[in-house]
């Protein structure tokens, strides 16, 4: 069964670019295993775009770069099989890949032949170059038929950044996650406005088909591929690792985890955090309050008319999971510490029912105890605090 909880794995772009090669895969493989982060859920190296040689072969195929990839593809699959993870590839359902390279339209069925013949286990399938009279629904359906077609089971992650409102048809052809936003950069903005572009559409995300919000940049503090602007804090880095988390998004890792600072990697394998993110039920978070849309301070001006006049940038959710659990988050996007209050009627917990929600932090493991009524929490700039709670009922 594939993606019956979001996938969860390391991918190359976001750091390495083009710069890629078989020493960097197996480093990583390394890693992933000694670090704890394939114990952790995270299961797939992920190869992105240039891989191969600008042509294909004599016979149609695809070739992987011999000076990158010497040994082959199938090697690298082997390796990476050989640490107990699964393996990860890229191609595009255009002419040409973003970065040029030969892609699969109309090729998908030769393709999908080769990369299970190499062990793939996961495809990330992107849309550049696409051609303009072509038809992008039936050529994702194509791919996701031509990797069935194979008998391999390969998660099929789809990446037309929300073309023909993505979220209405990509479960519906078999895509098993789907990217439905341009590029994350690693700074607040991007990230803000990606997870804000999708709140809407979490509720089309779920098992066996979630909506990717893209690769983290957490830890990558704007060394690699996609550091443009402002390098995130680790307040921002926490916003976003919570935020996908509430989301229930894939999580795949876009840092360099072989030098990665410590409290980006405890961020990366708290426990709470992925347990939220893997919950059963897959709900998506509730935003409760008088809140109802999140615009970054920095966007405001640029934000679409029915979002500018929202003034408020302090957040509440609470997203409901299995086993009578809750998780209660705070969101700060003022540049200073705010106080945030979470009024638990908002969320159906009036002072009269005379139940509160007993709450534990998730960065901390601090125990709170039972609150009653309301509780305000004083909020960093640009950071978050987040409890998983339980109702409990209080004698007053
Ligand atoms: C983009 C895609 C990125 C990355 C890149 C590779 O279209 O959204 O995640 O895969 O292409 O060239």
């Amino acid at each position: 069964m594939i993606a019956a909880k979001p996938p969860m794995g390391w991918n190359s772009w976001n750091t390495f670019g083009k710069d890629i090669d078989e020493k960097l895969i197996f480093q990583i493989a390394d890693t992933m295993v000694r670090e704890g982060y394939r114990d952790a859920g995270y299961e797939y190296l992920v190869i992105d775009d240039c891989w191969s040689l600008k042509e294909r072969d004599s016979d149609g195929n695809l070739v992987p770069d011999p000076e990158k990839f010497p040994h082959g593809m199938k090697a690298v699959a082997d390796y990476v099989h050989g640490k107990g993870l699964k393996f990860g590839m890229y191609s595009c359902a255009g002419i040409l890949t973003c970065a040029g390279y030969p892609s699969s339209y109309d090729h998908e069925y030769e393709d999908a032949r080769l990369f299970a013949r190499w062990g793939v286990d996961y495809l990330k399938y992107d849309y550049c170059n696409f051609p303009r009279n072509a038809d992008g629904v039936n050529r994702y359906h194509t791919m996701s038929m031509a990797l069935k077609a194979t008998g391999r089971e390969i998660c099929f992650a789809a990446c037309n950044w929300g073309h023909q409102q993505s979220w209405n048809w990509m479960r519906s052809i078999g895509a098993h996650m789907y990217r439905s936003t341009g590029d994350i950069f690693d700074n607040f903005r991007s990230f803000m406005g990606i997870f804000q572009s999708q709140l809407e559409h979490l509720c089309q995300s779920g098992p066996y088909c979630f909506n990717d919000l893209d690769m983290l940049t957490v830890g990558m503090y704007n060394q690699g591929n996609v550091a443009i602007g402002k390098p995130c804090t680790d307040g921002e880095y926490r916003m976003q690792f919570s935020l996908w988390c509430l989301a229930g998004a894939p999580l795949m890792i876009g840092a360099d985890i072989r030098n990665l600072v410590p409290q980006m990697k405890k961020l990366l394998l708290n426990k709470e955090l992925i347990r939220i993110d893997q919950d059963l039920e897959c709900r998506p978070p509730c935003l409760v309050g008088r809140r109802s849309v999140m615009v970054p301070e920095e966007d405001r001006e640029n934000a679409v008319e029915p979002l500018r006049a929202v003034k408020d940038q302090l957040f509440t959710f609470i997203k409901h999971l299995s086993d009578n659990e809750f998780v209660i988050a705070y969101y700060n996007l003022f540049t200073e510490e705010r106080d945030i209050s979470f009024i638990f009627a908002d969320a159906g917990v009036p002072y009269s029912s005379g139940y509160g929600f007993d709450m534990r932090d998730v960065f901390t493991g601090e125990e709170l105890g039972v609150k009653r009524d309301y509780y305000t929490v004083s909020v960093p700039g640009h950071d978050c605090k987040v409890f998983l709670c339980r109702l409990a009922p209080f004698h007053s």
